[in-house]
């Protein structure tokens, strides 16, 4: 089965075709993340104005690279959410139009699903249960995965999402959006030590997460407003402030992981979402779970991409293409 996948959440306008959600035939992605660099952050109506250039021509040459006409795609999908409003709809109307006038079914993918799925769509065998940890720019979220769509949320962020925090320490720390490559790369000369930042504990519910704080603290550690007493930033400081923070963070992911696991009989774990990109997250986890297995997206499919959301649909059934709207938030359970 041929299907056509169609994202637009955020700022990559991507389409892909799949063939039994797992052998990749195109996958275009166009980032506007340049445009948005100057504002340091996505704004939205600029992302949905390059969204409805880029759809089509994008569209076009995910069926010229995989060398399959419009007509030949057996099936459509595309992100429903979360997202952006304005930009999924982008995304939605022009899968609705496709599967109008081609006459062809149209199947909702859920976003961060498709980014759990990217890890498991190329595996031969996988034993469930997982742990699924997203971290991704919008969602942090801890589940427990039973099968392909059989979830639960055992945890999720009350503020901000990991990549967020990683974007907005970027900000302080005046590096370009995404902010997470770049507080990574500060990272590499710094001390993680440095500064006794830690994740926040949400009382009484000890899967969810919380980086507001470990935001302000970052923030008076720039200012000085701490030990620092005021002293100058001086770039070996920026470079341990952001490897102090990138180190406080994963921390928090792998007490947190380490804690699910001990509770749920979990056989693996398996990572989603852009910050799953972080090679130093990969090396931590590896080191800090060594004879659990561990599943990660191939570097192509870890940032935002269709081919995840194409392949996410061989498993899932069409809907009613009149019914379909965007959301931008997004219930999970088996
Ligand atoms: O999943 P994604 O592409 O988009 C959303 O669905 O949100 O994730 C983007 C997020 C951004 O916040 C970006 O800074 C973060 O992933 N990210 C990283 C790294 N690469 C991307 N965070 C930390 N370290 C990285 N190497
Ligand atoms: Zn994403």
């Amino acid at each position: 089965m041929l299907i056509l996948g169609i994202e637009s959440t955020c700022d990559e306008t991507a389409a892909a075709i799949v063939e039994d959600g797992k052998t990749i035939l195109s996958n275009v992605v166009f980032s506007q993340a340049d445009m948005h660099a100057a504002y340091g952050g996505v704004i939205p109506e600029l992302a949905c104005r390059r969204h409805l250039d880029a759809i089509i021509p994008v569209i076009q040459k995910a069926c010229e690279e995989a060398s399959i006409p419009l007509e030949a795609i057996d099936r459509i999908a595309v992100a429903k959410g979360p997202g952006l409003i304005g930009a999924l709809l982008i995304g939605i109307n022009a899968a609705k139009s496709l599967a109008y006038t081609l006459h062809k079914p149209l199947i909702p993918i859920n976003h961060i699903e498709a980014h759990l799925y990217a890890a498991m769509m190329q595996q031969e065998k996988l034993n469930f249960p997982l742990l699924g940890l997203i971290v991704s720019g919008g969602h942090t979220s801890l589940l427990l995965v039973e099968g392909i769509g059989k979830y639960s949320l055992i945890g999720q962020t009350i503020d901000d999402a990991i990549g967020e925090a990683f974007d907005k320490v970027a900000k302080m720390l005046s590096l370009p959006y995404p902010g997470g490559p770049e507080v990574e790369k500060l990272a590499r000369t710094g001390n993680p030590l440095a500064f006794p930042f830690k994740g926040g504990n949400v009382k009484g519910r000890e899967f969810d997460f919380s980086f507001s704080g470990l935001k302000t603290a970052v923030l008076y550690g720039i200012r000085g407003q701490n030990e620092r007493g005021g002293a100058p930033l001086t770039e070996q400081l920026k470079c341990d402030i952001a490897a102090s923070f990138q180190r406080a963070a994963f921390d928090d992911l792998i007490n947190k992981c380490q804690k699910a696991l001990d509770k749920y009989a979990c056989r693996g774990i398996v990572f989603g979402g852009g910050v799953a990109n972080s090679q130093t997250l990969r090396k931590r986890m590896v080191e800090s779970f060594s004879t659990t297995p561990l599943y990660w997206p191939p570097a192509q499919l870890s940032l935002d991409n269709a081919a995840m959301i194409a392949a996410l649909a061989y498993h899932k059934d069409p809907e009613d293409l009149y019914e379909l709207t965007a959301s931008t938030r997004i219930a999970w359970g088996s």
